[in-house]
């Protein structure tokens, strides 16, 4: 049974306890609220990962500017909380704006201590439009990891420049938790799912869907070889330039990780766009990477990992690389050497090897 707890004071007093009893992780997934498969798929994993979940639904003032849909921002508390319900959720947290701001000051960014992200990542794509939504996001995430203390916290790709403010936040602070990312859902047309979709009418729909499709055109040119950001980037343009319903607002391709721009693609580019269709502002993206995936398999002892694991390399035509093997061969190594497993400084020549 979900447990919908609207103060701070009643969450850290149900976390305080079960942290003591040391039970298990936390896994958090911040949201806004108006949930959809999007949200659902990052509670799932969430779920998989942890022994408790936290889902917080909090429609953050400070991330919105003042000509943006605040006050329009869909809200259907009653409906999420059932969702969580029905997913395996332990607790929502739902606090009010006053609860976040303690002295009730709700939507002044300028009067808030604030966490701002580096200006190298907030002033580049959808930054350069909303100037200070990072700072906002910034601060009230740092502000759920102080409350909550998850062990992991999971953010959408979607949001890709999100995630990477999000991940250097973590890093920058030192805040013990771990950054989980989560792949984009998307509708059968390939539309990305967001609350926002809720403000298209159908046929807007169908052409926001368009955004997907001129990606994957320049998805499809990265694999043939087109690795120039400029060629990539123009690709985009055309194929959307049919669709005139369509307004780009920018389209860059950046390192997902810093993002900065990059000319050409050498291992990774991420390649973010945002549009207008109507008066509703939509992003989405698309990672181009040229290293092969890689892909960790892990289960009970016996289970059959090896076997799995060599097999799927085989048919995918990727190296094979066996870790079990190689620790065992390391701990072999160490024991018959008579070498004491705490004894730090011999075990490093055999790291060097
Ligand atoms: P919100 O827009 O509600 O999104 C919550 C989380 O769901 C984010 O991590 C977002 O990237 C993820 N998400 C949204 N649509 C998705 C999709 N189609 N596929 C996969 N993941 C998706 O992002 C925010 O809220 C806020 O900025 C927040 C982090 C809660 C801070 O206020």
């Amino acid at each position: 049974m979900v447990l919908l707890l609207r103060t701070i004071s009643e969450l850290r007093s149900y976390l305080k306890p079960y942290r003591q009893a040391n039970q298990g992780t936390i896994g958090l997934v911040p949201t806004m609220g108006a949930l959809h498969q999007g949200h659902l798929s990052l509670i799932a994993k969430a779920i998989a990962e942890n022994r408790l979940v936290v889902v917080s639904i909090f429609v953050n003032p400070l991330q919105f500017a003042p000509q943006e849909d605040l006050a329009n921002y869909p809200r259907q508390l009653e409906e999420d909380v059932q969702l969580c319900e029905s997913m395996g959720v332990d607790l929502v947290f739902a606090p009010t704006p006053e609860e976040m701001d303690s002295r009730g000051d709700t939507g002044a960014l300028n009067n808030k201590t604030t966490v701002v992200p580096p200006q190298s990542m907030t002033q580049v794509l959808c930054g350069k439009y909303r100037p200070a939504h990072f700072t906002g996001v910034a601060s009230i995430v740092t502000q759920l990891f102080n409350i909550i203390q998850p062990d992991k916290a999971y953010f959408g790709q979607k949001d890709a420049q999100q995630l990477a403010i999000i991940r250097r936040l973590a890093q920058d602070l030192n805040i013990p938790v771990a950054i989980v990312p989560c792949p984009i859902i998307r509708e059968a047309s390939g539309l990305a799912l967001s609350s926002r979709n809720q403000y298209l009418t159908e046929l807007e729909k169908q052409q926001a869907a368009k955004i997907y499709h001129s990606l994957q055109q320049a998805k499809l040119a990265f694999i043939q070889g087109e690795i120039n950001a400029t060629a990539l980037i123009n690709l985009v343009k055309q194929k959307l330039a049919a669709t005139e319903e369509v307004r780009i607002q920018y389209i860059e391709l950046v390192d997902p990780f810093s993002l900065q721009s990059i000319t050409q693609i050498k291992q990774t580019g991420l390649l973010a766009i945002a549009v207008y269709v109507g008066s509703t502002r939509l992003i989405d993206n698309i990672v181009l990477q040229k290293r092969q995936p890689i892909i960790a398999i892990d289960g009970p002892a016996g289970a059959g990992k090896s076997t799995v694991t060599r097999s799927l390399a085989h048919q995918l035509g990727l190296l094979y690389l066996d870790t079990g093997a190689m620790y065992r061969a390391v701990t072999w190594l160490v024991q018959s050497s008579g070498i004491a497993i705490n004894d730090h400084q011999r075990s490093p020549i055999y790291f060097k090897i």
